[in-house]
């Protein structure tokens, strides 16, 4: 299939979005990102049904924070895109002072094209980083070209992260961090407007051996090398341990699980990295609620009771890391900005 024929603007967008307030609440990831750089990191969570968007939503509503709602290919292949898309629609109809911006995560290059198409996503991420420099650069134009003409902006990946991306899976051993001196050729060359960089984390629950942590040195040199330009973070996940702890008492088996330690992530947010993703944080939580639930109520088989709690228990935990991005409280500041 071919890219999208160029438009002009980004009426389709527009064409979706409610606006409360005089001010839309589906935000181009843009915005979000001018608002924050240097000063904050917008936190990015996957999402694949109504419970988790439900917690998310009131989470952030709760902290002030503004967010970003990411779906991967998985999440909108999982029951259906179409009822995905629809779920968030009806949470800004429930939840009216949200302001948020929509992202495909580790999109494939014809995954692109069709959230480009829909005009119901702020920006798309192309990860073509399984292929080499010059390949990874012409797939993100094609990219950018078609999303540019429908005023939706671009996150690429540059540098190989450890863990298992959907559909590319990276050995630890293959995992390789950003090289500072490619960034200003591969954003000149591609025009994304945003850049995934490998820094010392993966996906998944299990990210670290020992002590390792985030390459600030990189972060640093990256920046220097594009002044205010966001840099995204996957892999942010911090597997907070009594949650770990937890999922083990309660019949699961997760030795030697491991995540980001959150000073670190604050510190990034300040340095330039403007995009947090996190996901395994909330499978966590899910576990973790839903273990406990039937081992405490063996009798119990309705869904609603553990659905209930496990919304409650996502929101806190979305409160909580609105406080470690920094992102809490810069909900009515962002408004003012738009
Ligand atoms: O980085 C990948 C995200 O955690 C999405 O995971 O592809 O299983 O939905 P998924
Ligand atoms: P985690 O596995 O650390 O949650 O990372 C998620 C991510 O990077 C989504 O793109
Ligand atoms: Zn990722």
């Amino acid at each position: 299939m071919l890219p999208p024929g160029p438009q002009t603007g980004n009426e389709d967008l527009q064409s979706h979005q409610q606006i409360h307030k005089g001010i839309p609440m589906i935000v181009p990831t843009k915005s979000l990102f001018s608002h924050a750089y240097g000063k904050y990191a917008v936190g990015a969570y996957n999402i694949n049904n109504a419970e988790q968007i439900m917690g998310l939503f009131r989470g952030n509503m709760d902290s002030k924070a503004p967010f970003i709602v990411q779906l991967s290919k998985g999440a909108r292949s999982y029951t259906s895109k179409v009822l995905l898309e629809a779920m968030i629609r009806a949470a800004e109809e429930i939840f009216p002072d949200a302001i948020f911006a929509v992202h495909l995560d580790h999109g494939d290059e014809q995954t692109c094209y069709d959230c480009v198409e829909s005009g119901f996503y702020s920006s798309v991420m192309i990860d073509a980083s399984a292929e080499d420099f010059d390949e990874n650069i012409a797939i993100t134009k094609r990219v950018v070209d078609a999303a540019h003409a429908k005023g939706i902006s671009v996150e690429a990946e540059l540098g190989k992260l450890g863990g298992v991306e959907e559909h590319v899976s990276v050995d630890e051993s293959d995992a390789k961090l950003t090289d500072p001196k490619q960034v200003q050729e591969f954003v000149e060359r591609s025009g994304c407007d945003s850049l995934a960089c490998a820094i010392g984390t993966s996906h998944g629950a299990y990210k670290f051996t020992g002590g390792q942590g985030l390459h600030f040195e990189v972060i640093e040199e990256i920046a220097r090398r594009l002044p205010g330009f966001p840099m995204v973070m996957h892999g942010s996940s911090s597997v907070p341990q009594d949650e770990v702890e937890r999922i083990n008492a309660a019949g699961g088996k997760m030795k030697g699980a491991k995540g980001v330690d959150e000073a670190q992530i604050t510190r990034a947010s300040t340095m330039g990295v403007t995009k947090v993703n996190i996901d395994t944080d909330g499978r966590l939580v899910w576990c973790r609620v839903h273990r406990e639930c039937f081992r405490d109520d063996p009798e119990v088989f309705d869904l609603r009771p553990a659905g209930k709690v496990f919304m409650a228990e996502y929101a806190k935990y979305i409160v909580h890391k609105s406080d470690v991005l920094g992102s809490a409280g810069q909900l009515d500041s962002l408004r003012a900005s738009l």
